[in-house]
């Protein structure tokens, strides 16, 4: 397995020094990035934060396979019902490995597709329950909390679609997958016998693809779950190495921190160069955000920090944002992520149609023309004094994709080390939940019900 990272063009003598990191800049902060990974090091051994431990347990991994095979055949469709940390890993692994879903193969009971059910939009619940037979569906409905509104309101919809046609066997065809031992979820599954994988208590919701919330969708679609844990568990090791040149992780985080807080990026832009690695953008923008932007630093000092991130397809949206990147306001840090080696190669079929425009393109390959696509944006971006930086993946299978997933959740954690911030709550999304809940008339949370209805009175 090979992950590269590329920071040369994040470089002062590349950009120009009023956009780009010096070498003595990197050399004043290296003490500062070797006390982050100290500082992050001591909250996984003190079991404070587990994402770091999740490509070792193997038992965890051998219960979600037994089951999956017990179960695998008698599906066509895998129903997810979940929401952020409890959604995203699963797509970003679904769409890695088998593509995005117009370019699945049919789907069927050896081939099941993944169906996620991540809003509360009720065109698309009901055009997604349409587009599904509940005989054979297999439902896992994952809630970390066991109470999240958008998840319980769509999963009480599918159970009762599936119990309509299958009764109390419904059960047999849904897991749930949350915090074992606690939580409303936790109690139905248990009252109405569905098969229940947990979530470790220090693990949070975006940093739990490794998890079974990963996991059992992944297995469930016959994703190899193994090769996952492998590459993730060849980067874990990788990631707690003190030393910038063999931790990419840190190495990214450091550069990433000096683009941000000395040159003044508010903006990251995530850019992978493959329709595969779409679905990553998506859960990356979630774990970059959600663990980052934060009020305060753990010392309570009011901060408001955040880097925005934003998901940027290439080529394609060469036609779509890279006008503003290269002219608009030069706040943002480019990431690619480009994969070396594709499954095929494109071969363009060689056309002698006496057209300029076509016929130097012929004999040549698609694999050829998105690299070039890459590193000429990369190269007009630096000439415009924009910086970026490139992750390449040897290639996109199983162990590759697990290993970066772990590669972007240990940058996270080592950023916010070094932004002193606690990465790992998320108190402001817990307050719209509150409102939500109050909305909708929950006990408990009447207060803040008041409150929003102060909110709106507020309004002209
Ligand atoms: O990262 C997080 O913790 C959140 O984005 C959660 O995943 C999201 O709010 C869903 O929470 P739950 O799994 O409790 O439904």
């Amino acid at each position: 397995m090979q992950i590269r990272f590329d920071d040369s063009s994040l470089r002062s003598e590349v950009v120009g020094e009023a956009n780009g990191i010096t070498s003595k800049e990197i050399r004043e902060h290296t003490a500062q990035a070797i006390e982050a990974l100290k500082g992050f090091k001591k909250i996984s051994e003190d079991g404070l934060q587990g994402f770091p431990h999740l490509p070792f347990q193997t038992k965890t991994a051998n219960e979600i396979l037994k089951f999956a095979q017990s179960v695998r055949g008698t599906f066509d469709t895998v129903c997810l019902v979940g929401i952020g940390g409890s959604a995203l890993g699963a797509w970003a692994l679904d769409c890695g490995l088998r593509g995005p879903h117009p370019v699945q193969p049919a789907f069927s009971t050896r081939n099941p597709r993944l169906v996620i059910l991540d809003n509360v939009d009720p065109s698309f619940t009901a055009a997604a329950l349409a587009s599904m037979d509940p005989k054979k569906t297999f439902t896992v409905v994952i809630a970390k909390s066991g109470s999240t509104a958008e998840t319980v309101a769509t999963f009480l919809i599918v159970r009762d679609w599936m119990m309509k046609k299958l009764g109390r066997k419904a059960a047999r065809r849904i897991a749930a997958v949350t915090t074992i031992g606690s939580g409303d979820l936790h109690k139905l599954a248990e009252r109405e016998g569905y098969t229940e994988f947990g979530i470790p208590k220090n693990v949070g919701g975006r940093f739990s693809v490794l998890s079974p919330v990963g996991m059992l969708p992944a297995a469930l679609v016959g994703l190899d779950i193994r090769k996952i844990l492998k590459g993730a568990a060849a980067i874990t090791h990788e990631c707690w190495q003190p030393d910038l040149k063999k931790n990419t992780a840190l190495r990214a985080a450091l550069m990433h921190y000096l683009a941000w807080t000395l040159k003044n990026k508010p903006i990251q832009v995530a850019f992978p160069y493959s329709n595969y690695l779409w679905g990553t953008a998506f859960w990356f923008r979630q774990l970059w955000a959600e663990s980052l932007g934060k009020a305060r630093t753990r010392d309570g000092v009011e901060v408001h920090v955040g880097q925005t991130p934003v998901a940027a397809l290439g080529a394609t949206d060469q036609h779509s944002q890279v006008q503003l990147y290269i002219e608009g306001p030069n706040d943002k840090v480019f990431t690619f992520w480009t994969v070396e080696k594709f499954s095929g190669n494109g071969r363009i079929p060689k056309a002698k149609l006496g057209l300029e425009a076509f016929d130097y393109l012929g004999g040549q390959t698609l694999a050829k023309l998105i690299d070039a696509e890459q590193r000429s944006t990369a190269a007009a971006l630096a000439e415009a004094g924009r910086p970026s930086c490139t992750f390449t993946l040897g290639k996109l299978d199983a162990e590759h994709l697990g290993g970066f997933l772990q590669l972007m959740e240990f940058e996270t954690a080592l950023m916010g080390e070094l932004l002193n911030i606690n990465a790992f709550d998320q108190e402001g999304v817990e307050l719209g939940k509150r409102f939500t809940y109050g909305l909708m008339g929950r006990a408990g949370f009447e207060s803040y019900r008041e409150r929003l209805k102060e909110f709106e009175k507020k309004r002209p």
